[in-house]
This record gives C-alpha cells, sequence and structure tokens, in this order.
C-alpha cells in the first residue's frame, strides 16, 4: 500500500501519467481511496476542448486526485461513419491537460481492457428519461453510454463524476444510473462552456469549416430566442419560430427543437408554472451532428 501512496507522490513531480489498464489504476488508486482521499473522475472521448477544461478544473479544486478518461466507446455511436470520423488525438489532449495540472491520471484503456471480449451494451431502462430526443433519435445510444459509464466507474471507482450540461438528457441518464447501481458517486453537473459568440463548445466542432462555424451559431441563436419569448409565447409559437429559422437556413437538416421539464425531460406544449423548462435542439450541419440546450426563464 506505501508503495502506491508513494507513486503517487512521486508522479505529482514528474509528468503527467498516462494508464492504459484498469488494473494498473486500481493499484494506484485502491489505496488513497483507503486513506479517505477523495477520487474526482471526468469521462470523456477526447479531442479535449475548453469545455471538457471546465471540467476537469472543476474536479482539480474539488478532489484529491483526479483522473480523467479517454476513450472512444464504440457502444454509444449508432451511426459506423460517425464512430469513424469522431476525432482522436491523444498527444494534443495530454498537451491541454498537463497545461492544467501534471498530477492528473489519465486513464486511456482499449476497448478490451474495459469490455472484455465481449464489446456490446448492455439493456437498462431510463423510462421515458431515455425516449425522447436524443433516446429517439439515436436509438441504442444511452444503453452503450450507461454502459460505459458503469464500466468506468467499476474502474475508477470516484467519489464525485462530473458531466457537462451540453449532453443533458445524458447527465439525468448518469444520475439516474447512479441510482439504479446503488452507487455512491456524487454526479456534478457543470454548466456549457461556449465561445465568445456563443456556439457550444464541442469535439465535432472540429469538423466544421470556418463557414460552418459561422452557421452552426444558428442553434444558439434559436435557443436564446425561445429564451427571450418564453414569459409571453406559447410553446406551439415558440416550435414554430424555431422550424421557421431552421427553413431559412437550408444547409441544416433540423432533427428535433423541443422543450421539455428538466424533471421528466418529455417534450411538451403545456407549461406548468410550478415546473423549470430548457429548450433542447439537435442538428445536422455538412453531415456533422451538433447539440445544444438553454434553461427557459
Ligand atoms: P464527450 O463528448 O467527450 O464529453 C465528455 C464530457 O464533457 C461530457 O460530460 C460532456 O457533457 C462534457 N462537455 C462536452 N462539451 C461541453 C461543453 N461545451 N460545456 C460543458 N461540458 C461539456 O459525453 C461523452 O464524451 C461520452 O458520452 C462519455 C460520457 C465520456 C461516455 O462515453
Amino acid at each position: 500500500m506505501q508503495i502506491a501512496v508513494n507513486i503517487l507522490i512521486l508522479l505529482d513531480f514528474c509528468a503527467m501519467t498516462t494508464l492504459h489498464t484498469k488494473e494498473e489504476l486500481q493499484t494506484l488508486l485502491g489505496p488513497e481511496k483507503q486513506n479517505q482521499k477523495c477520487i474526482g473522475f471526468v469521462p470523456t472521448m477526447g479531442a479535449l476542448h475548453q469545455g471538457h477544461l471546465t471540467l476537469v478544473s472543476r474536479a482539480l479544486k474539488e478532489c484529491d486526485h483526479v483522473v480523467v478518461s479517454i476513450f472512444v466507446n464504440p457502444t454509444q455511436f449508432n451511426n459506423a461513419e460517425d464512430l469513424a470520423k469522431y476525432p482522436r488525438h491523444l498527444d494534443h489532449d495530454l498537451t491541454l491537460l498537463s497545461s492544467l495540472s501534471k498530477s492528473i491520471l489519465v486513464f486511456a484503456p482499449s476497448a478490451e481492457n474495459i469490455y472484455g471480449n465481449q464489446i456490446s451494451a448492455r439493456q437498462y431502462d431510463f423510462g421515458a428519461l431515455g425516449q425522447h430526443m436524443e433516446g429517439q433519435h439515436r436509438p441504442g445510444h444511452f444503453d452503450g453510454v450507461a454502459t460505459v459509464v458503469s464500466l468506468l466507474f467499476d474502474a475508477v471507482n470516484p467519489d464525485r463524476a462530473y458531466f457537462g450540461e451540453k449532453d443533458y438528457q445524458q447527465l439525468r441518464i448518469v444520475e439516474t444510473l447512479v441510482q439504479i447501481e446503488q452507487r455512491d458517486t456524487v454526479i456534478v453537473p457543470c454548466s456549457i462552456a461556449r465561445n465568445s459568440e456563443g456556439l457550444a463548445l464541442s469535439s465535432r466542432n472540429e469538423r466544421l469549416d470556418d463557414k460552418q462555424l459561422k452557421q452552426a451559431l444558428l442553434l444558439a441563436g434559436v435557443l436564446n430566442e425561445a429564451s427571450k419569448n418564453f414569459s409571453t409565447h406559447s410553446f406551439q409559437a415558440i416550435k414554430n419560430e424555431a422550424a421557421a429559422a431552421f427553413k431559412k437556413a437550408p444547409e441544416f437538416e433540423l432533427e428535433y427543437f423541443e422543450i421539455a421539464d428538466v424533471d421528466s425531460l418529455v417534450p411538451t406544449l403545456t407549461k406548468d408554472p410550478e415546473k423549470k423548462y430548457r429548450a433542447f435542439i439537435a442538428a445536422q450541419l455538412g453531415g456533422v451532428r451538433l447539440i445544444d440546450n438553454l434553461e427557459l426563464n
């Protein structure tokens, strides 16, 4: 046990550590856990940007040790082309992380190390939470996400895990997963990081050219308009305005624009003054799938 603790102290002074197996990770972190140290975890699929880094910075402030996983999870992609084209550049990711802190433990496992020889998703029942919006448009996606998050949680055994509101439905699915599996990991929601013009940061933005990056501002624009009109317009009117804005922009293929209360995430046209709502959007731009959402108030 003392040896592992010393290794961790030593690692703080050296270059950042990248581990490729859950067994190595457990050897390092097991004793820390026993010593009541707080383990923070930020699961990612790499192609890191400032949005990811806001999660990691928060974890560094709140935890004794921070693990960032970089793993492009095959079971959550329901489109082979999207998986093949998902950006991968581990070296750049490591440079970004080490600019924050050399003490970060990077966990970059192979699919075999995480899944064993059966790379497939488990079947979960998240009820209505998983049935609409992303659940409807990406069948099987949340089973893949929940499976890998569960396997990663087994490997890291985190006290606190950080998830972005950029993937709001995913965040709520993970909160539910933790309840279903009776884990004591605290899920920490983190607000959406945007560029100076309002575009939600995303690994997929890398696949957009300069013109498309400007066009992509339509998502945030439509969400802001929805928020502006929330107290004066009906939900139907807000939806119609969003649809009209996308009709004027034929470079987009709108998958959905929905308003849902933040608890059930069931899209609705009826406003209950007791509930809190968010607007959600998914659209394809030049074959790149973009999502965004905003609290309405
Ligand atoms: P990935 O898309 O890499 O995102 C990793 C985490 O970063 C997620 O919690 C996501 O919501 C958050 N994030 C991404 N962009 C953000 C932004 N602009 N502002 C705030 N947070 C942002 O989400 C996944 O990976 C995967 O599904 C994963 C959970 C790792 C499971 O494979």
